[in-house]
């Protein structure tokens, strides 16, 4: 008998509300007939602080139209502007195809919804082989790098069985790592030839002052996030001679034992502390550069040091990566953002990602970032324990532990559905 598909389904202005929905109607599925087709199912999938980003956040970067809710939902759930569906990264299997090049049986790594149920998406092969585009009308307003897929042989199935720590680490932090990587070899690029800017506007300009991070002294605010350790772990082994002097991690009391567990941290000071003592304990000089990045740590923490900072600091420069978990209205969300704005630079991984393919090519750009995720994977991340789920209950619970703040840094959560 054909598996009954289901789906996390999310109240778009309160996203710690969750609703998993069986859809008994969509199956048996039809015949995949029509042409460059693949239809997709979610076999591989993570639960991190990201996922709840895309749901906050949402309503401005489009989040919410990535995957739109599909036809067989029940009619409880049916208004896409009440309810809407997050995404994840990880594994989809092939289970049709009329892509000679992706035969059925073979899997993608991207951007998945959450849920068993399959999707049917229409394709186009990308430059470099091994990657295709979802070209689907409603995805074409989508930042490029939700569209593109990595294909992966249909071997990849007994990994999976083994649910390999290596495929958890596909799941959970690649696109961390890439996010740290785009950082640290483009956005402070040691070659000012290979400069970029990290944000979305177009116009905006990055000063050779700002991208030279050589001596600074740089924090990280949420240092056991995935995407913070792959940002320490890029700095501390990917800058040749242009070294930073030191890498503090600004941890809450909550996540201090994992933190100073990864050793990739010279310091660990705590968010509690004031934001006057830091510089003096961590003997920064009143010239010397100050980078803070913020991962997402506590609320207004970083908008707090980010002033002391500024006032005591010229050569003072705040970077926001992500953001901090609360089941904001988005007129909140708004005013976080823009109060974000005013102190800090926000990168985006596809902008940065774009400026980078324009730098070196798109061969160049993979074929470089594959290697240094293979070398960053191989070291791994030290004390992050793998946690496998097995359905979509187990993700439920995931979803929930993260709203409440129970998730832990050192659990990697992960899921085989
Ligand atoms: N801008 C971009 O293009 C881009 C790209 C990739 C990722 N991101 C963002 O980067 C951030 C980090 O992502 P990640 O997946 O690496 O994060 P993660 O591993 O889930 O981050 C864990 C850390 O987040 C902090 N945190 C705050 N509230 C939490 C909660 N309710 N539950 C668990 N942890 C909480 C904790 O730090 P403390 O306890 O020290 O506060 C914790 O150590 C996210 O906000 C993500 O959206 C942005």
């Amino acid at each position: 008998m054909a598996e009954v598909p289901v789906i996390q389904i999310l109240e778009k202005e309160k996203f710690f509300t969750q609703h998993i929905v069986p859809l008994p109607h969509a199956v048996p599925y039809p015949p995949l007939t029509a042409p460059s087709s693949l239809r997709l199912r979610t076999k591989v999938m993570c639960l991190t602080t990201n996922n709840v980003s895309y749901a906050r956040l949402g309503f401005l970067f489009g989040w919410w139209d990535v995957h739109p809710l599909p036809p067989s939902t029940p009619a409880q759930y049916n208004d896409p502007a009440k309810y809407g569906r997050t995404n994840c990264w990880g594994f989809a299997e092939v289970l049709e195809s009329t892509v000679a090049s992706v035969p059925k049986g073979a899997y993608l790594w991207g951007y998945l919804p959450l849920g068993t149920l399959a999707q049917d998406v229409t394709v186009e092969e990308g430059a470099i082989p091994g990657q295709i585009f979802v070209t689907n009308d409603y995805r074409k307003g989508v930042m490029a790098i939700y569209n593109r897929y990595f294909v992966h042989p249909a071997s990849l199935k007994d990994e999976i069985e083994k649910k390999a720590d290596g495929l958890a680490y596909d799941a959970i932090v690649r696109v961390m790592f890439e996010t740290s990587y785009l950082l640290n070899r483009y956005v402070f690029a040691s070659d000012p030839k290979e400069t970029v800017y990290p944000g979305m506007d177009p116009k905006a300009q990055w000063s050779p002052a700002q991208a030279d991070i050589t001596g600074a002294t740089v924090i990280f605010l949420a240092p056991g996030s995935k995407a913070a350790l792959a940002f320490a772990y890029e700095l501390r082994n990917a800058r040749g001679g242009t070294q930073v002097k030191k890498i503090v991690g600004a941890t809450s009391e909550s996540s201090r034992n994992f933190v100073e567990g990864t050793e990739s941290y010279d310091d660990v000071i705590l968010t509690s502390e004031s934001s006057a003592s830091v510089l003096s304990k961590l003997q920064v000089g009143a010239k010397d550069k100050v980078v803070l990045v913020d991962f997402g740590g506590c609320a207004g923490v970083g908008a707090k040091w980010a002033a002391e900072f500024k006032r005591t600091h010229n050569n003072f420069l705040m970077i926001g990566v992500g953001s901090e978990i609360s089941e904001s209205s988005q007129e909140d969300a708004l005013k976080a953002l823009t109060a974000k704005g005013s102190s800090a630079i926000g990168i985006n991984a596809n902008d940065m990602r774009i400026r980078a393919m324009e730098k070196v090519g798109e061969k160049k750009y993979f074929d470089n970032l594959a290697a240094a995720w293979d070398s960053f994977k191989k070291v791994g991340i030290k004390g992050l324990k793998i946690t496998w789920g097995d359905n979509m209950e187990d993700v439920k619970k995931g979803w929930d532990k993260l709203c409440r703040g129970e998730a832990t840094p050192e659990e990697g959560l992960v899921y085989r559905l």
